[in-house]
C-alpha cells in the first residue's frame, strides 16, 4: 500500500490558507501555486539518494555530499499541473518535463486525454508527476497508467488538495505510487468538487471564470 504524506509545515499551511480564499486574485492565486509546489519539491525529494564527494575550499578539503545521478522528471497534469512545474524548476533546474494532457468529462467526470509528450528517456526516470487537485482521483491514475506503460522507473505523485475518495482509487489502482498532499479536505460534492477544496484550479491560475 502505497504511502500519504501531508505537509504541515507552517510555510505551505499559511500559504494555503490564502490560496484557499474565493477573494485572492489570479496574480496571486498564480503566485501561490508555484511558492506551495516549490515548498513541497522540497519535502517530496527527500530522499533522493547522495553520495560522498570531496571539494576543495579556500580553506582546505570538506566532505560533502552531491545528490548521486538521480534521474529526475516532472510531468503535470494539464491545465493546472502546469501552475506547479516552475515552482518544481526552480529547485531542480535540470530536471525534463513531460506533459500529459487530461480533462474530466463533465458528465461522467472520467479523463480524457488529448496530449502526451515525454522526455525520450523517460523510461530511465523517476518521475514526479504534479497536479493541484486530487478529487475522483480519476485523473491522476489515469496519468500514472499513462507513464507506466512508457516504463518510467518509480512514480510519485504530489497534489496540493487531496480528497479522501481520490486518494482510495489512487492506492487501489497503483499501490506503488507515494501521494504527497498539502492537505486532505473532507468530501467531494454532487459534481466532484473537493469540499472545501479551492474551486477548479484550472480555472483560478488561468483567469478563464
Ligand atoms: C482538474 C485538476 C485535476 C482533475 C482532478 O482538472 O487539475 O486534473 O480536475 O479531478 P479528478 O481527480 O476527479 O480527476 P480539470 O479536468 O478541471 O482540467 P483543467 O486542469 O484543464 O482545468
Ligand atoms: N478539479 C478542480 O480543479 N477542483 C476540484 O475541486 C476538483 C477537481
Amino acid at each position: 500500500m502505497s504511502k500519504v504524506y501531508v505537509f504541515d509545515h507552517p510555510l505551505i499551511q499559511h500559504k494555503l490558507s490564502i490560496l484557499r480564499d474565493s477573494e485572492t486574485s489570479v496574480k496571486e492565486f498564480r503566485e501561490l501555486v508555484g511558492e506551495i509546489a516549490q515548498l513541497m519539491c522540497y519535502e517530496a525529494t527527500r530522499d533522493l539518494p547522495l553520495e560522498d564527494v570531496e571539494v576543495q575550499t579556500p580553506m582546505g578539503i570538506a566532505r560533502c555530499k552531491r545528490i548521486s545521478g538521480k534521474k529526475l522528471a516532472v510531468v503535470p497534469i494539464l491545465r493546472a499541473g502546469l501552475g506547479m512545474v516552475d515552482g518544481m524548476v526552480a529547485m531542480m533546474p535540470n530536471v525534463k518535463v513531460g506533459h500529459i494532457g487530461l480533462y474530466r468529462d463533465p458528465e461522467t467526470l472520467e479523463p480524457v486525454k488529448y496530449y502526451f509528450k515525454m522526455p525520450a528517456d523517460i523510461s530511465e526516470r523517476d518521475v514526479i508527476v504534479v497536479d493541484p487537485m486530487l478529487a475522483t482521483g480519476g485523473s491522476a491514475s489515469a496519468a500514472v497508467k499513462f507513464l507506466k506503460e512508457t516504463g518510467a522507473r518509480s512514480i510519485k505523485l504530489m497534489c496540493i488538495i487531496g480528497a479522501p475518495e481520490g486518494v482510495k482509487v489512487m492506492q487501489e489502482a497503483h499501490p506503488d505510487v507515494d501521494i504527497y498532499v498539502a492537505a486532505m479536505d473532507e468530501h467531494l460534492n454532487e459534481i466532484g468538487y473537493i469540499v472545501p477544496g479551492l474551486g477548479d484550479a484550472g480555472d483560478r491560475i488561468f483567469g478563464t471564470k
